[in-house]
């Protein structure tokens, strides 16, 4: 059997997907009527215009500045179930979901508005799509160490729903080191940790990710490729790599999909996994993704599976928890 169907994508888990990256122009047009928030933009094809991207930044000043249109509870839930509906329609199977409560404190949206937003549809998320959920809150790492434990300290009475803590926003400039202190009390809180490193900034930032925040997953991690001892290291130790490989085309972390390091990754033993990052501006979801890289890439049906399997074994999940049961 061919491991490829568009009718019947690949199961798998995403384990890299920004929520507020899934925010799709037709739903940020409808809360903007909602919640009375005015658009720069008139149609949703002139807001699709906008997504051309030179890097990370460019990206960035996009993503922050849609986020005005979410704004309650329900906002939230309907953002979040929406990319469920989507996802399973994917293969998606186990969904592991970044949140930027940063982004939302900073315009006046209490934490209890996004966690609990989040959470009524992601409860559901099994009995609606199929889909089994963890959330994952990320410090934003161009703010402050103390902004990054203040706001762990206003997620303590959420954190029966938080699995673990991520960090992403813009990365050169800010080494992983800068939030020793807040991963150490994350760590000692119970919760996992993974972080963004290697997406723009360069291999030290793994390496830094690593050793100094205890990382057990490396979002992106593109750029160990420069580094043949930290390729060796994230072998030996079977460090999940969470790549996003539209993302990267449209980032410009690569030049083209097909000049993309992932077949070079796998054959050198990484644990690759490939997801979608935030879909709603990079052009796809997770099997729109695994698409792109076998069409592009010319991967065979065996490498799809392995990297469907990679998806689960560097899940969050617990030995023989819901996916296996299916
Ligand atoms: N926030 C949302 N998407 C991101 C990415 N690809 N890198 C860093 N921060 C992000
Ligand atoms: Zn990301």
């Amino acid at each position: 059997t061919r491991a490829y169907d568009a009718l019947m994508p690949l199961p798998k888990a995403e384990l890299h997907l920004h929520i507020e990256g899934t925010l799709e122009p037709e739903l940020a047009f409808e809360l903007a009527a909602r919640n009375g928030v005015t658009l720069p933009y008139a149609t949703t094809d002139e807001l699709r215009e906008a997504y051309r991207f030179e890097d990370l930044q460019s990206f960035l000043d996009l993503y922050y500045a849609l986020m005005a249109v979410l704004r309650t509870e329900r906002d939230f839930e309907d953002l979040a179930d929406a990319y469920l509906a989507r996802a399973a329609a994917q293969g998606v199977r186990h969904a592991e979901i970044f949140f930027d409560p940063q982004a939302h404190l900073a315009r006046g949206v209490a934490m209890d508005t996004v966690v609990e937003g989040l959470w009524r549809a992601l409860a559901r998320g099994r009995a609606d799509h199929g889909v089994s959920t963890r959330l994952i809150m990320c410090f934003l790492r161009d703010e402050s160490a103390e902004s990054a434990l203040a706001t762990l300290e206003l997620a303590e009475p959420h954190l029966d729903r938080i699995t673990g803590i991520g960090l992403d926003s813009a990365e050169v400039g800010h080494p992983p080191a800068k939030f020793r202190e807040v991963y150490e009390a994350a760590a000692a809180l119970g919760l996992r940790r993974v972080a963004h490193a290697g997406e723009e900034g360069p291999p030290e930032y793994i390496t830094e990710a690593l050793d100094v925040l205890g990382v057990e997953r490396v979002d992106h991690g593109l750029r160990c490729m420069e580094d043949p001892a930290l390729v060796a290291r994230l072998v030996r130790e079977r460090i999940p790599l969470t790549l996003c490989p539209l993302s990267n085309v449209r980032l410009r972390a690569v030049d083209t999909l097909a000049g993309h390091p992932l077949p070079a990754m796998l054959d050198a033993g990484l644990l690759c996994t490939v997801n979608s990052d935030d879909p709603a501006y990079f052009g796809g979801y997770a099997d729109d993704n695994f698409d792109a890289v076998r069409r592009e890439l010319g991967l065979t049906d065996e490498r799809l599976r392995e990297l469907a399997r990679n998806s689960f074994l560097a899940s969050f999940l617990e030995d023989d928890e819901e996916w296996r049961a299916r």
